[in-house]
């Protein structure tokens, strides 16, 4: 069955470009994206592989480390990153999962046939340090997807778990946040020093806490 918001993530050992690899002992008490693509030396999947190692410092601000999966061997994942360090000017910087099995992609139910029978969908989950499923998404493999959003998804997700405040529509970085309903408004008052604008008595704002 499909993997939900909640769930555990399910722990796996695996071939990868820096070696085998425990999932749980890699991610530590961290975050981590889990992300597949369809297959080696294709244009998407190099722009996205470049794109994320583009972005390592921005995941590694937010405790986040990466981890690519597909159906590929090491030794074509191996020659293709040369190749994506060379045309997207990075180094790649986290480990490729070589799924030849297909292990990982059916733990995360990563292939869905109706779209391809072999190759592993555009999936990604985030997960939390509780090793729990925050985040799933699934594009088809002719859509790059946008890694910056990504970013923006792990920095609401760990303001809620830090500081119990939602993200509103569009937000970005920098912006008022959201009260959950769950913290009353004379709570929010003493637990947001930097005010509480109560527009109704359940859309409540505060600027945003950690900055
Ligand atoms: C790509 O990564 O470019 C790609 C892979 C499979 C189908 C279409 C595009």
């Amino acid at each position: 069955m499909a993997l939900r918001l909640g769930d555990v993530a399910p722990n796996f050992k695996a071939q990868t470009t820096a070696g085998e690899i425990d999932f749980y002992e890699y991610l530590g008490d961290g975050w981590g994206i889990l992300f597949s693509h369809p297959a080696d030396y294709t244009p998407v999947c190099t722009t996205e592989l470049g794109k994320t190692a583009l972005l390592k410092d921005e995941f590694a601000k937010r405790n986040v480390k990466g981890l690519a999966v597909s159906v590929d061997p090491l030794d074509r994942h191996e020659g293709w990153v040369k190749d994506i360090n060379e045309t997207q000017n990075v180094e790649v910087n986290f480990p490729l999962i070589a799924d030849g099995d297909r292990n990982v992609a059916t733990l995360y139910d990563m292939i869905h046939p109706n779209a391809d029978t072999t190759a592993t969908v555009r999936s990604l989950f985030v997960i939390g340090p509780d090793k729990k499923i925050k985040l799933t998404i699934t594009y088809p493999a002719s859509t790059g997807r946008n890694f910056n959003e990504v970013l923006r998804v792990v920095e609401s997700l760990q303001l809620t778990s830090n500081y119990s405040v939602a993200t509103p529509a569009d937000w970005n970085h920098g912006e008022d946040v959201i009260v959950v309903p769950a913290v009353s408004t004379e709570d929010a008052q003493k637990k947001f020093p930097k005010g509480v604008k109560v527009v109704k008595p359940y859309l409540r704002y505060t600027p945003q806490p950690n900055l």
